[in-house]
């Protein structure tokens, strides 16, 4: 189970106007590069090794994100297999100055295949 005990930090960025959609709000398309980031770094700290990004699954974008939002990356390792590493992220936006409040916007289940310097997998 992830609890605030059990997950790791592994990326804290803070949105720029540059991320945003027509809409104003941040493009999901930049959350889905960071949380790829977010697992990748996860992995290596479980294994020393490079990584390929084989699945991204139940990615829920639960709540919006916004300009100034503080977004963290939250992963917790969910199974490690032969070759891959399964790995849940957590993203939460911090909002506000006077009245800072923290926001689940998004979580995911990535898995990370170990590979060589052929890009076959190999065993963790
Ligand atoms: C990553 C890659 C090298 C894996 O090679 P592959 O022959 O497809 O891998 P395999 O079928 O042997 O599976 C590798 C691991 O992934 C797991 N896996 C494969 N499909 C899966 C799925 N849908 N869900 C969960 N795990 C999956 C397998 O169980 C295996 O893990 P294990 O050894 O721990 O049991 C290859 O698919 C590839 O190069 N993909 C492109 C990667 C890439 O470019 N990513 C960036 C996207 S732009």
């Amino acid at each position: 189970m992830t609890t605030p005990e059990t997950r790791n930090l592994a990326i804290r960025t803070v949105m720029m106007p540059r991320d945003t959609n027509h809409l104003g709000s941040i493009f999901g398309g930049h959350i889905l590069s960071l949380l790829d980031l977010a697992a990748g770094q996860h992995a290596r700290t479980v294994a020393m090794k490079k990584y390929l990004t084989k699945v991204m699954k139940e990615v829920n974008f639960i709540a919006p994100v916004f300009v100034g939002d503080i977004v963290s990356f939250y992963t917790t390792t969910v199974k490690k297999g032969r070759t891959s590493i399964t790995i849940k992220v957590d993203v939460e936006a911090l909002r506000g100055v006077d009245t800072a409040q923290t926001i689940q916007v998004t979580t995911a289940e990535v898995v990370m295949v170990a590979v060589n310097d052929k890009n076959e997998p190999i065993t963790i």
